[in-house]
């Protein structure tokens, strides 16, 4: 597609670069959507983009979904907001139960609600601290845990989420995320693999970060940001039992995995484990501003009022995009649509990775994968072929970024048809073919672009 065809995106972006402050946005194409509908975005030039994105994992049910924007519309007019710090409104009351129902586990739940996913990681640390009562947090080097003071410090993924803002919280601990493909330990029996990585808080246990210390651990059950990472089913049991035996509670962060991206509700569901908190946003209301902590019903009483309240939060519009949301993925199947056509996806990619030698590992579950562009032949990264092959996808009408450095990061929504998947599929294949043959110029990507 020529550039000419997107005129007034690029105009409209330069007009925008003076007055939006650079730190929101991680610049890639200069993509400006005018409306979505499904799986599908159409820009202002009049282009249409399979969006294998979904607006970072928040629009699970798809863009604009007839439903969800029906109980958008008929909540504005009823009531657009009133704060439930003070009173009570039908769509908060309702959510809370559903989410509660659909949460894992059978321990008696209780909800607190929040606007981003930021904020709910925060929560996640004051209910923490305040139920055990124990200053000490746990969380993963190359986790994005959000923006905010308390989520950016348990987050380890950007020199530019600390540079000049320091100090961060105190009393946060990182430990090495469970990749064992990237750490080179995959010849590794399962049960190795556990114990090698286990090993590091082990020993930082024993020598200067006392057990019964540790308020909590926080962990992607399967790592968003980190590449899509799906870590060995035998260490998360061996660090939700870890936690266990110290006291320690063990929190999962869903905002990015949760509401059915990997084909089961939650992630951490593959590993059949209760969590004792777990924050929830993004695809939660369909991406309007909605957080939650969805914890044991014991912890979440472990604070009082005010002490986790924003005047905006549990906003009945957003509630009732919620309750939408959830509804459309019980009564389309998307859990089970995620499964299987993220299992087509993976099978695809694989054949991808058995032609081309750039294509390295292909990873993560549902309709959720992290593709691994490398050196040819090797386990390497190689950003620079990444975003060649992300912007030849953009020019044949495919929406996809990298995560990683070198991972194109393929969560599309849920509803996407298996023609659009196949498209896009079809122009991944022809995209990356390019790229592995050396026909695509290193110009193809501006400077200063990606993560
Ligand atoms: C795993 C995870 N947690 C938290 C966040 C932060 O959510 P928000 O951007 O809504 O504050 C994100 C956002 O990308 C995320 O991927």
């Amino acid at each position: 597609m020529a550039d000419t065809e997107k005129k007034r995106s690029q105009q409209m972006v330069r007009e925008e670069s003076a007055y939006m402050a650079p730190a929101a946005r991680i610049p890639y194409y200069d993509l400006v959507i005018d409306h979505g509908e499904g799986a599908m975005l159409y820009d202002v030039d009049g282009n249409s983009y399979v969006d294998l994105l979904a607006s970072a994992s928040a629009t699970n049910v798809g863009h604009c979904h007839p439903r969800v924007v029906k109980a958008i519309t008929d909540q504005a007019q009823r009531l657009i907001h009133y704060t439930p710090a003070y009173v009570y409104h039908t769509p908060e009351m309702e959510l809370v139960e559903k989410l509660c129902e659909i949460a894992p586990g059978d321990t008696p739940k209780k909800v607190v609600f929040g606007n981003s996913g930021s904020d709910a990681n925060d929560a996640i640390m004051k209910y923490a601290r305040a139920y055990t009562g124990r200053p000490y947090m746990v969380s993963f080097q190359g986790a994005y845990h959000g923006s905010t003071y308390g989520s950016m410090t348990l987050s380890a993924i950007s020199l530019n989420m600390r540079r000049k803002m320091g100090p961060l919280v105190p009393g946060v601990y990182h430990i090495p995320y469970p990749d064992a493909y990237h750490a080179g330990v995959d010849h590794l029996s399962e049960e190795e693999q556990a114990a090698y990585f286990m090993r590091p808080l082990i020993e930082a246990t024993e020598t200067y970060l006392p057990a019964d210390e540790i308020a909590c651990v926080i962990m992607e059950p399967i790592a968003g940001d980190l590449g899509i990472i799906a870590p060995p089913k035998a260490y998360v049991e061996q660090l939700h039992a870890f936690c266990k035996e110290h006291g320690i509670l063990f929190a999962v962060d869903e905002v990015n995995q949760g509401m059915g991206r990997t084909g089961k509700w939650w992630s951490i569901e593959h590993f059949g484990i209760e969590p004792d908190l777990m924050s929830v946003g993004k695809s939660i209301a369909s991406g309007m501003p909605l957080s939650a902590i969805i914890g044991k019903a014991e912890i979440m009483d472990a604070l009082d009022f005010p002490a986790h309240l924003f005047t905006t939060s549990g906003n009945p519009v957003c509630c009732a995009a919620s309750l939408a949301t959830i509804g459309v993925i019980e009564d389309e199947g998307l859990i089970e649509r995620s499964r299987e056509l993220g299992a087509y996806a993976e099978k695809r990619f694989n054949e991808m990775a058995e032609k081309y030698d750039i294509v390295g590992c292909v990873h993560g579950k549902g309709l959720n994968l992290g593709i691994d562009i490398v050196e040819p032949g090797t386990r390497t990264k190689c950003p620079k072929d990444a975003l060649k092959i992300v912007y030849r996808a953009y020019d044949e009408g495919v929406v996809m970024i990298t995560i990683a450095g070198s991972i194109l990061r393929f969560q599309p929504p849920l509803v996407i048809t298996r023609e659009q998947l196949d498209f896009a599929l079809d122009v991944l294949d022809r995209v990356i073919g390019e790229v592995a043959r050396g026909e695509v110029a290193d110009d193809i990507v501006p400077e200063g672009k990606g993560w």
